[in-house]
């Protein structure tokens, strides 16, 4: 394995990039070029993170055909993988037919947490009564955010008794701001004076990624008659739907799939919009384990003659702030968005992640999944062995026809085809 001159770091994005073709094995033109968006975007990559090369091109589409709380939005989505976007589309069409999603919450509370070792329980009342005091130390950091009608909003404790650790929580709104580094900064300039209040030493002192407060969720109902799918009338199909949802309540090993499935939605509007896909993830699974048992994020039940669904988790997502102000790409999904609040965008997310769980319910429940990929692996397999432009579809028929997918068949399709 090459290894990069340990003056990577000082040197400029430019210099590394001379070096990358002293690899080995020897990179091709084609990965050179997809590193390289260019002097802006390089220069772009080089101020937002470190040793810095180059961009790594993901895919973005558009997940159409969703009505939510009763108008048309357009959901742009950054993922690597085949079926998702089409597997949006596809839900959105058919629960927009029946009225679409409504949804709820989005709050935009956010909280920054301060663990002190050293102190005692009864501290957690003298901290109370110091709120005013507390606000007053962290109000030049929040004037920014109080101008736009966020800012602080209250304080409580917790004592770990086992560990003897006293937990200070600090509630912010952070309106439409991501808000991570408002929230680092209030917890540490806090740290000092709580340190001294209670004579004790401060161990950690962050935003909490857990987003209890900043829950959205979202629900459609869809009439049994318009169920039919594969086969299988409405209501089986609806009883098929809630059966697989069971399961994922049921059985951990199958509700971390089932999650993933709702996740491929609400990541992918992350990543498009510029926010922190793993903060999310990770205050996702943590809902999903909410009772001690990690069970699924959806819900799905028959009332009424109607198939019901319904997902609540904590999605947090900004529209202004970190990557999503500087990032073209964050920008333009914005526009396509139509500029939404930031709890706005929670609440589209939470559709979106509904949706993509019910395709793949109603899919998995039925014919599988397999025969939908086939047709988006055929066309990559085309792409490996160099088609291009129209040799693409050409090859892909070509392999869905003969029912065989392999790099050396799709190879010897292109000579045949050339
Ligand atoms: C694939 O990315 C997502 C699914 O596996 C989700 C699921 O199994 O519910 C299809």
């Amino acid at each position: 394995m090459y290894i990069f001159n340990r003056k990577f770091r000082k040197q400029t994005i430019y210099e590394r990039r001379e070096e990358l073709i002293q690899i080995e094995p020897k990179p091709t033109d084609l990965e050179l070029s997809a590193s390289n968006p260019g002097k802006d975007l390089l220069d772009l990559a080089n101020i937002m993170v470190e040793n810095a090369y180059g961009t790594f091109a993901i895919p973005l589409g558009i997940a159409q055909g969703f009505l939510i709380d009763g108008a048309e939005v357009n959901l742009p989505m950054a993922t690597e993988e085949p079926s998702v976007i089409a597997a949006a589309s596809y839900a959105g069409t058919i629960i927009t037919k029946s009225g679409g999603f409504t949804t709820w919450g989005g709050s935009t509370e956010m909280t920054a947490q301060i663990y002190l070792l050293g102190a005692k329980k009864e501290h957690c009342e003298l901290i109370q009564s110091k709120e005013e005091e507390i606000k007053k130390l962290i109000q030049p950091i929040l004037s920014g955010m109080e101008k736009r009608g966020g800012g602080y909003r209250s304080l409580d404790c917790h004592w770990f008794d086992s560990k003897q650790v006293l937990r200070i929580h600090v509630h912010i709104d952070v309106k439409d701001a991501m808000g991570a580094n408002i929230l680092n900064t209030a917890a540490e300039s806090l740290t000092p004076y709580l340190e001294d209040l209670c004579k004790a030493s401060k161990i950690l002192a962050i935003l909490s990624n857990e987003a209890s407060q900043h829950s959205a969720g979202a629900k459609f109902s869809i009439a049994l008659n318009e169920l039919n799918r594969a086969g299988y009338k409405g209501r089986e199909m609806a009883e098929r739907i809630v059966s697989a949802y069971d399961i994922a309540d049921l059985d951990p090993a199958r509700a971390v799939t089932h999650n993933k499935g709702i996740m491929n939605g609400i990541t992918a509007l992350a990543l498009a919009t510029g926010n922190d896909t793993r903060g999310l993830e990770a205050a996702a699974h943590r809902a999903a384990v909410r009772d001690g048992q990690y069970r699924s994020l959806s819900k799905f039940w028959i009332e009424n003659e109607h198939l019901h669904g319904s997902l609540e988790l904590p999605i947090s997502l900004g529209t202004v702030g970190g990557a999503v102000s500087f990032h073209p790409g964050a920008q333009l999904n914005l526009k396509i968005l139509g500029k939404p609040s930031s709890s706005q965008l929670m609440r589209y997310a939470a559709a979106l992640g509904l949706a993509q769980n019910y395709a793949a319910l109603s899919a998995l429940a039925t014919e599988g999944i397999q025969s939908g990929h086939m047709k988006k692996h055929a066309a990559r397999l085309a792409y490996q062995v160099g088609a291009r432009g129209d040799f693409i579809p050409k090859v892909q028929d070509y392999l869905m026809e003969k029912n065989k997918f392999n790099l050396e068949i799709a190879k010897q399709a292109l000579e045949e085809l050339k």
